[in-house]
This record gives structure tokens, C-alpha cells and sequence, in this order.
């Protein structure tokens, strides 16, 4: 198996994998059969992602998931999730608001589904934030550069720390760092600035469309295994195409149900 050697993947093992030059699979995961087969393959760590806002209950946005809803998939993830580390977003909402809001967010989520950290978008303003969480015992993988929670905020989807931008990613990096996060995930940047940040900082960086100069890696499952058919970001690259294999699977299954060949001897009691 490739990525980290542990029985049980800790966020120590974060800090050897950056010492040793190991790299880190990441992919996202929000139901118990997926986890179970990327834990069984090796991922070293599952994102709850609030991209299940999108990719699992189609909504264009991440923002109207809700802490309640995330802590479900997480119990999902978690059951399943055998080696890998376990990380879960704060959703939108559920941490802003105060420095006791985000631990009272966090705390449930670690109370409530077993997973071993939260993610938490932002940079500088945010690390005063991630220092309470940290505080409380709780480990926080921060999220800089492009951030979805902000997308109005950002004008979309779009490239973050270009040009005379990479100053600010770069505070932002060595700002959660100080804060006490153990791993921050840089999404949507330059992947030579994404690399520079990643010589900077002590903690790991896991990209997402930032290049191969991270210390890992990070997709959204359905774009990564091709479960999503619609449009992707140019980042994905596609690794089985679950979505055509589906829907063939589905048009053999109302075939025979229609010509009455499904279910067979086999299938009746
Ligand atoms: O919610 C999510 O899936 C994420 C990844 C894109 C990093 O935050």
C-alpha cells in the first residue's frame, strides 16, 4: 500500500509524511459504502466534505448544508472508515458567528460522529478561530485559497493568489500554521505559489486543482470516479466512469424487469 504506513492514520502521521516526503491521499466520502471501499484502498484521509451540498443533495452551492446534515454523513463515514483519518467541514454558518459558536460547532461534531478533526474555511481572520478549536483538543485541517463558503464573496469559482495575491495566500498559510492546524488544504491556486507555500510551512498542504508541488492530494469522489457526468473543473482527473457503467447497469435492470426476464429462479424463494 502507497501513502502512510499506519494501521490507523493519526494526524502525527501527518507531520512524519511531510518530514519523510510521503505523499497524502485524500478523497471526499459521504455514505458507508464508499467509505469502507476508500479506506479498504489505502486513501489516508476521508473529507466529509460540504460539497455534499452539491454532489449529493444538488444544490449549487455549498451553503445551505447545515451542521445537522453533516454530522449524519459523518456517522456514516465513520463507521466504515476503518484506517483513514477522518476529517469534517464546518458548514457555513456554524462557525462565524463567535469563537464559542466554532468550538460548541466543533465539539458536536466530534462528539457526535468519531471523527478524528473539522475543517474549517479561511486564513488570516479565521486563525484566531482555529487557535479556540485547537485549544479544546479538537485538530483543524484549514482551507485557504479558493474557499466555496465565500464564492459570492471571491465573484466564483476562481483562481486564488495570482500575481500580487500569493502574498496574501501565503500570510493566510503561515497564519492557520501558527494557529495549530495540522494540515491546510489549498484549493484553486497557482501550483507554483501552491509549492512555495508548501516549502514554507511545517504542517502539510493538500491541493486541490493546485499543482503537484503539495504534500498531497485531495478530489471530490463523484468528479474523480466519474459518478458526476455533468461539467468538471479542470483540475479532476477521471479515474473509472461509475456514472456510464450506472446508467448502463440500470437501462439492463428496467429491460428485464419490463420483459419479465428479472426476477429469475435464481432470484425467487
Ligand atoms: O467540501 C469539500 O469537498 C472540500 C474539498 C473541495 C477540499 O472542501
Amino acid at each position: 500500500m502507497s501513502g502512510i504506513d499506519a494501521k490507523r492514520v493519526r494526524t502525527r502521521h501527518f507531520y512524519e509524511a511531510k518530514a519523510n516526503g510521503t505523499k497524502i491521499s485524500a478523497l471526499t466520502s459521504y455514505d458507508t459504502l464508499t467509505a469502507g471501499i476508500f479506506d479498504e484502498a489505502g486513501i489516508d484521509m476521508l473529507l466529509v466534505g460540504d460539497s455534499a451540498a452539491n454532489v449529493v443533495l444538488g444544490q449549487k452551492s455549498t451553503l445551505s448544508i447545515t451542521l445537522d446534515e453533516m454530522i449524519t454523513l459523518a456517522k456514516a463515514v465513520t463507521i466504515a472508515a476503518k484506517r483513514a483519518l477522518v476529517v469534517v467541514d464546518l458548514p457555513f454558518g456554524s462557525y462565524e458567528a463567535s469563537e464559542k459558536q466554532a468550538v460548541l460547532s466543533a465539539s458536536r461534531v466530534m462528539k457526535e460522529t468519531d471523527a478524528s478533526a473539522v475543517k474549517i474555511e479561511g486564513g488570516v481572520g479565521i486563525a484566531p478561530t482555529i487557535r479556540r478549536i485547537v485549544d479544546a483538543g479538537i485538530p483543524v485541517c484549514a482551507h485557504i485559497g479558493f474557499t466555496p463558503q465565500a464564492e459570492h464573496q471571491l465573484g466564483g469559482a476562481v483562481v486564488q493568489g495570482r500575481g500580487d495575491s500569493a502574498k496574501q495566500l501565503i500570510d493566510d498559510a503561515l497564519a492557520v500554521q501558527e494557529a495549530g492546524a495540522f494540515a491546510v488544504v489549498l484549493e484553486m491556486v497557482p501550483a507554483d505559489v501552491a509549492t512555495e507555500v508548501t516549502k514554507k510551512l511545517d504542517i502539510v498542504t493538500i491541493g486541490i486543482g493546485a499543482g503537484n508541488g503539495t504534500d498531497g492530494q485531495v478530489l471530490v469522489w463523484q468528479d474523480a470516479m466519474g459518478l458526476n457526468r455533468g461539467r468538471k473543473p479542470r483540475f479532476v482527473r477521471e479515474y473509472a466512469s461509475i456514472g456510464d457503467t450506472l446508467l448502463e447497469a440500470a437501462r439492463s435492470y428496467a429491460d428485464e424487469v419490463s420483459s419479465g426476464t428479472f426476477p429469475g429462479e435464481a432470484e425467487s424463494f
